[in-house]
């Protein structure tokens, strides 16, 4: 059965759900699930902008028959073609013998390579700016490469001010019935996931999406419609100053978070002295991360977050603990930067793993190491424990 709601009388979500998916990309845990949003236009001429997953086909198809209410279907819009949002390409070609598919030279590369149903003669090919007239409503095209695929473009429907975004401003996490921010507690139920998904999906992109952003500038934007997570219909220059902040690698919070790896709990023990002194000094919002029970994306959803990191870990077959390094190199695969940091090692006889884990970080952009490093050997004594309160130290300096 269908399950639509109007954005406006002639737009249409006939996106939905899948809270069954454990992993986004058979790499993020989505306990929340994850929607993929897809939009039906209605005007002389109807174009649906883009499609969803596989896993949720059967809903997608009663969403859009049912909307267009036994009309055809003659555009297609694909603004991103990756296969969660591209997988009933052919099923509608198949639905619709006149459909037209719009995209760019790269998205029909794209669906000659997923797919192997011929388009000859199926397609219209767009350039950056070009507009297609639906009747009221006139769609313009906005190449927006890197956001997050080369294909990528998002489409600006010019009558209702409406940006369709494509991966941009989404949000792991399924939708309620509640599909418009106005109608969720953001802050509260879905920044975390937001950003967690900006870091870890669209991160390492930091200059595309400052691109995308003053493009976006350019035009009166009423509603964002993106790919995923909730629409946005009010309260846009919240979204928009999470985006310019994100990808211009500014933390969002002058804070620390802790991002710790502990075998047997004294590297854990030495964590939860500094976090403890910090509180004592008045910084709030401290978290503690035991990195081999959270997951890297949280870990990179915490970078984002805060302007200073805490990084302890043992030394483990002479160096880094396993889960911390499968971290540093996310944080560079991501292009992470502009962080303020202190390093805690532990080894009960050869410790070594803050050296290593500085030669990481020094890899990457405008990382900067507070001294002194911590060295705990086995478990924390009275030595360290000096060392530990000169770094608690030159955090509270720096976070001045
Ligand atoms: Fe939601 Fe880049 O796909």
């Amino acid at each position: 059965m269908y399950c639509t709601r109007n954005i406006s009388e002639s737009v249409i979500w006939v996106g939905g759900c899948d809270r069954r998916l454990a992993l986004f990309e058979n790499l993020f845990p989505v306990p929340r699930g994850v929607a993929y949003n897809s939009y039906l236009i209605l005007d002389e001429k109807t174009a649906l902008i883009d499609t969803v997953d596989s896993s949720i086909s059967r809903q997608f198809l009663e969403n859009v028959l049912y909307s267009l209410g036994g009309r055809t279907l003659d555009y297609l819009v694909i603004n991103h073609m990756e296969p969660d949002h591209c997988a009933n390409i052919e099923e509608l070609l198949h639905r619709f013998p006149a459909l037209k598919i719009v995209g760019n030279a790269k998205t029909h590369t794209f669906i000659r390579q997923f797919y192997d149903t011929d388009i000859q003669g199926r397609t219209i090919t767009v350039q950056d700016n070009d507009t297609l007239c639906l009747g009221q409503h006139t769609l313009q095209f906005c190449f927006t490469p890197m956001v997050h695929w080369p294909e990528v473009m998002m489409t600006y429907e010019q009558k209702e001010r409406i940006l369709f975004s494509a991966d941009a401003f989404g949000s792991f996490g399924a939708l309620n019935g509640n599909i418009f921010n106005d109608e969720v507690d953001f802050d509260r139920d879905w920044l975390a996931d937001a950003r967690r998904y900006y870091g870890n999906i669209v991160g390492k992109y930091g200059p595309q999406v400052q691109t995308a952003l003053k493009k976006a500038a350019e035009k009166e934007i009423q509603t964002i419609c993106p790919l995923h997570g909730p629409i946005w219909r009010s309260n846009l220059g919240y979204l928009l100053e999470k985006y310019n902040r994100w990808s211009l690698y500014e933390p969002e919070e002058h804070t620390v978070t802790f991002l710790y790896g502990s075998m047997y709990g004294d590297t854990e023990n030495a964590v939860n002295i500094l976090a403890t002194e910090m509180a004592k000094a008045g910084i709030k919002n401290i978290v503690a991360h035991d990195m081999s029970s959270t997951h890297v994306s949280t870990l990179i959803g915490e970078v984002f977050r805060c302007s200073h990191l805490v990084l302890a870990s043992p030394t483990y077959n002479n160096g880094i603990y396993p889960a911390m390094l499968n971290f540093l190199h996310d944080m560079k695969a991501l292009n992470l930067q502009n962080r303020t940091i202190g390093l805690v090692q532990n080894g009960s006889w050869a410790p070594s793993s803050a050296k290593q884990m500085r030669a990481l970080l020094d890899e990457m952009k405008n990382m900067q190491i507070l001294e002194p490093v911590v060295t705990i050997q086995s478990s924390l004594k009275e030595s360290s424990l000096e060392q530990l309160f000169s770094l608690k130290d030159s955090l509270l300096a720096s976070l001045q």
